[in-house]
């Protein structure tokens, strides 16, 4: 049944269809922990402002804390027929305390109090997903170590283009999702004001102390303009965009996947547990949990397109809609941590077929940027170099040949006298990525080089 703990001025409420499309508690009742935890703070602070007995204050605070405990114990169940998270607390602190109860919401309104839950939610929330980055980001780390010296053909235009190696590759993703986590922390330096204070839009004549509640509950300080401050969603914007990137990064790499999955490429072989079959192809072992981080990028997508609509006419301050951002934000949270969890033991328990990741590398002449640079180094100009190195493989091709290798040294000097017998050691894919030190290049020093700053950086706590 439907409960109202205030009317004001109406004497008609909305019946329970209207009522059910008006409510929130069934998205906002996770913020419960923090509307307590902003309710004792700014219930503490009136107390202390001499806005309402201290006597008062103080059991306000106790009931609360109880409150807190009853749920987390599993003693009181929300009650889903509330319009929202906010009127479900003040509610059952006025069943419990009686008039005491109701002096709770002095100089507060329901829009700042959103505004802080929310914040305080991503202050808590956070720190856990880009825990997840890391512990992600170290399993591509760890697995990259142990394949510093396996060639792989590194790609552009999804051509085949040079030798690589397989950690410089997995090395790539952890680089993006190393920017991930410090786009968070960017994030959250933004989202570390405390809204409380603000009232409905406008402040209060009450002479509350916003330093102290955003003290109280670890904000930086207080933010700046009470209208801003209940108008404003920023921090759902970055932190569902940071989610959406990070979804975007991962749905690349699960296209990679995906394609060494496949016979043609046949570089990887993920563990049975996390692979599926079909329901009518008995010989099928399906990549369906990287399909799914890629199709639910989509979905993280679609929740940042959700909130910059929701936001895009609104006239200022708070309007109703903004009650819709929470149901974005959450699943673009909710997703985001999953999808990570999913690659993760995905990737862990994959097993690399390094024999045709080498073999990939014969016969597509990724040595020809090799041969250029070997002519390079004996002082032909590049675009010279470059000019020799294509007719060689035109030579190749005309002959019937795969490998730039497999040409005699009388041969390449009729394209160029400046070809030696030391020409052949530039050609294997191992010597040319062992070749190419330069700063975040493949060679296994310098990756070995990259995975340590990478690790470094992954255990940063700021930006
Ligand atoms: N459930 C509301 C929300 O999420 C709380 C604020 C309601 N404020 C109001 N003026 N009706 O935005």
């Amino acid at each position: 049944m439907a409960q109202v703990l205030w009317s004001g001025r109406l004497s008609a409420t909305p019946d329970e269809e209207a009522f059910a499309f008006e409510s929130s508690i069934t998205v906002d009742q996770r913020l419960v922990l923090e509307d307590i935890e902003g309710s004792i703070a700014h219930v503490t602070m009136l107390g202390a402002q001499g806005i309402i007995p201290e006597e008062a204050a103080q059991k306000i605070g106790e009931e609360l804390k109880r409150i807190a405990a009853d749920i987390t114990e599993g003693k009181l169940v929300i009650d889903t027929g509330v319009e929202d998270i906010h009127s479900f607390i003040e509610g059952v602190l006025t069943a419990r305390l009686g008039d005491v109860g109701r002096m709770v919401h002095a100089g507060r309104s329901r829009n700042d109090q959103v505004a802080v839950d929310v914040r305080l939610y991503l202050k808590h929330h956070i720190p856990e997903l880009q825990e997840e980055l890391r512990q992600t980001g170290e399993t591509l780390l760890s697995v990259a170590e142990q394949h510093l010296t396996t060639v792989m053909p590194g790609y552009t235009h999804l051509q085949r283009a040079q030798p690589v190696t397989l950690a410089h590759h997995l090395v790539a993703w952890a680089a993006g999702l190393e920017r991930d986590r410090a786009r968070f922390a960017d994030a959250l330096a933004r989202i570390d004001e405390c809204p409380l204070g603000s009232g409905a839009l406008a402040g209060s004549t009450l002479p509350l102390d916003r330093e102290a509640t955003s003290r109280a509950l670890g904000f930086r300080r207080p933010t700046i303009n009470s209208m801003d401050s209940v108008a404003d969603r920023d921090f759902a914007l970055e932190v569902t965009s940071c989610c959406a990137i990070t979804m975007v990064h991962l749905s690349r790499f699960c296209e990679d996947i995906i394609l060494w999955a496949t016979e043609e490429f046949g570089f990887i072989e993920l563990a049975e547990q996390w692979s599926t079959g079909s329901s009518i192809m008995p010989q099928k072992k399906n990549p369906d949990f990287a399909e799914l981080i890629r199709g639910k990028s989509g979905r993280v997508t679609g929740d940042l397109v959700t909130l910059l609509t929701l936001l895009k006419g609104l006239p200022y301050a708070y309007d109703r809609d903004l009650q819709e951002d929470k149901e974005a934000l959450f699943d673009a949270l909710d997703t985001l941590r999953a999808s990570l969890r999913m690659f993760r033991g995905m990737l862990a328990s994959a097993r690399f077929r390094t024999e045709r990741m080498a073999r990939s590398c014969q016969g597509g002449f990724l040595e020809a940027t090799d041969v250029a640079e070997y002519l390079v180094r004996r002082g032909l100009p590049f675009r010279r170099a470059h000019e020799v190195a294509a007719q060689v493989v035109r030579d190749c091709i005309a002959a019937g040949q795969r490998h730039i290798g497999e040409r005699t040294l009388e041969q390449l000097r009729e394209r160029s006298e400046l070809f030696n017998e030391d020409i052949y050691e530039a050609l294997s894919p191992r010597a040319s990525v062992e070749r190419r030190r330069t700063a975040g290049g493949p060679a296994p020093e310098e990756v070995q080089r990259q995975i340590g700053e990478l690790r470094r950086r992954f255990s940063r706590k700021e930006g």
